[in-house]
């Protein structure tokens, strides 16, 4: 039997409101305006609703629910609500928690502080006439590969400082005065800004040619397995699920909750966010086109491609009020990464304090002088470079593998049925057996099939043209020493933490 140690406080979300607006802050990020819609145009429009709401209901509703049951029933971060099933479980939730701040965050930080660069270039549209040169040659100065370090490029170091400022200032004050307090001034001013950015596209000349494209169906893509990887993948990474983070978030909630009805609203608000940003990104590529007169296949692009080249071109072609559409254009993807990366921060912090009982404000602190040193590799000149590998190994490999332990852990080791009991018993709506089949069965049958495939692929073709060896020390070693820093953790003794649930 473990042992049980004493309980200690553990701080409350003053509002419903305001754990619904971190949990969403966190599921919407830069994914949601940068990859989503690149995704649904490339895999069929319309039709890619299908397999991306069927895995919303299968596998990213379900996860949801368990994630926030789970923090709500073992009030405790990642770590110690899987210690409280078995402490042979724990480094799992360290695992998760360190991953996402020792790596994921180090280099999302970095990507937001771009976004905050280019706020300020929108001023006088900086990029020129090809922002394809400024972005690589002239603001980055991306060297040959990724052992080519080069110099820091002051100008996101600079700013990457103002963004670990906020993330520190954020959580460091706290879930009701940081966490609660920014998630309710950002969320609403992402929706304003997101709202004006939209209609303001829907109005340029040529925007309905880009819905189209965006959203017309094309059914026939759905006999396409790559369509249903995509779907499922992106699930997963847009709610923030595998992280740990939505653990964290629902331990601070009060007892009487409604888990249920939270988890509906923050993955329908989040996927919903998602298409409605797409018709302002698409609604933008088509005034391109139809500015330029060059079908729309040859500007649309994903990713930096898209907020950093394809937008920035767009925006110097608009007719008027440039300048402003630049500004709420960063401004959205700054609001929308900031509020993604402090739930990191949090769920890592969190962690800490629930294991050493440490004072939060030393931790955060501790934490945020680390993750700044850590990006700061991210803002050479070598940086994007590792960013792509250092962020396919680590949203690939580590948040399937982890989602897929999580699910096992939960379904087949500490069985669904206590948790769903929980969840009934504290909320007015109602679970039903389905959800045990989807986290025991459906959710690992998925992540693990999402995770031969990528297996498969990366033996086929060494991902995006890097060599093995800079692939094996930066994205594989890089997930090992993640791993190896969890069983450290979880080696180390706890201090002072009672288990509460005995049932
Ligand atoms: N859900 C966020 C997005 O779609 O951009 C990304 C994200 C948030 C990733 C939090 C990781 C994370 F821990």
């Amino acid at each position: 039997m473990k042992e049980t140690l004493p309980v200690h406080h553990r701080p409350q979300w003053k509002s419903h409101i305001g754990f619904l607006l971190a949990a969403i802050g966190s599921a919407i990020g830069l994914g949601n305006v940068w990859r989503f819609p690149y995704l649904c145009y490339e895999n069929g429009g319309g039709a890619f609703l299908i397999p991306y709401f069927l895995a919303l209901f299968l596998v990213g509703l379900p996860l949801m629910i368990l994630e926030i049951g789970l923090g709500h029933k073992m009030r405790g971060s990642a770590p110690a609500s899987y210690y409280e099933i078995s402490k042979h479980w724990e480094w799992l939730g360290w695992w998760q928690v360190i991953f996402v701040m020792f790596g994921i965050v180090l280099y999302y930080s970095v990507v937001i502080a771009w976004c905050l660069n280019y706020l300020f270039f929108s001023f006088n549209l900086s990029w020129g006439e090809n922002p394809n040169n400024f972005f690589f040659n002239k603001f980055l100065m991306v060297s040959k590969g990724p052992f080519n370090i080069g110099d820091i490029r002051t100008l996101i170091l600079f700013a990457l400082f103002v963004i670990w400022f906020l993330n520190w200032l954020i959580v460091f004050s706290g879930i009701e005065k940081g966490l609660e307090r920014a998630n309710k001034i950002f969320m609403p001013l992402l929706f304003i800004l997101t709202a004006i950015l939209v209609f303001w596209s829907l109005r340029l000349p040529g925007a309905s040619s880009g819905l189209k494209v965006y959203l017309k169906p094309d059914f026939s893509q759905l006999k396409n397995p790559k369509v249903w990887i995509d779907a499922f993948s992106q699930i997963f990474f847009t709610l923030s699920l595998g992280f740990g983070i939505m653990i964290a978030y629902a331990s601070y909630l009060p007892k009487k909750s409604q888990i249920l009805k939270d988890s509906i609203a923050i993955s329908f608000t989040n996927c919903f966010y998602s298409v409605f940003a797409g018709l302002g990104v698409f609604s933008v590529l088509g005034y391109m086109s139809h500015v330029t007169q060059k079908p729309l296949e040859e500007v649309v692009s994903k990713g930096a491609g898209l907020a950093f080249i394809a937008y920035p071109k767009a925006i110097s072609l608009l007719p008027a009020f440039q300048n402003l559409f630049g500004v709420v254009f960063f401004a959205i993807l700054v609001i929308a990464g900031l509020s993604s990366s402090v739930s990191i921060l949090e769920a890592f912090t969190s962690a800490i304090i629930d294991k050493f009982q440490y004072k939060r404000k030393v931790v955060v602190s501790v934490l945020s002088i680390l993750g700044f040193l850590g990006s700061v590799i991210f803002t050479t000149q070598a940086g994007i470079h590792w960013l792509e590998i250092v962020d396919h190994f680590l949203t690939t490999y580590g948040l399937l593998t982890a989602g897929f332990l999580e699910c096992l852990l939960i379904g087949w080791i500490y069985k669904t049925h206590r948790l769903r009991e929980h969840i009934n018993h504290v909320s007015v709506f109602k679970l039903s057996k389905i959800w045990d089949f989807c986290i025991r069965v459906v959710c690992p049958l998925v992540l693990a099939t999402l995770l031969f495939n990528s297996l498969v692929k990366e033996f086929k073709q060494p991902y995006g043209g890097y060599s093995i060896l800079s692939l094996i020390i930066l994205g594989r070693d890089w997930l090992i020493f993640t791993l190896f820093l969890a069983l450290l953790f979880s080696f180390r003794p706890w201090r002072l933490r009672q288990s509460i649930n005995k049932s």
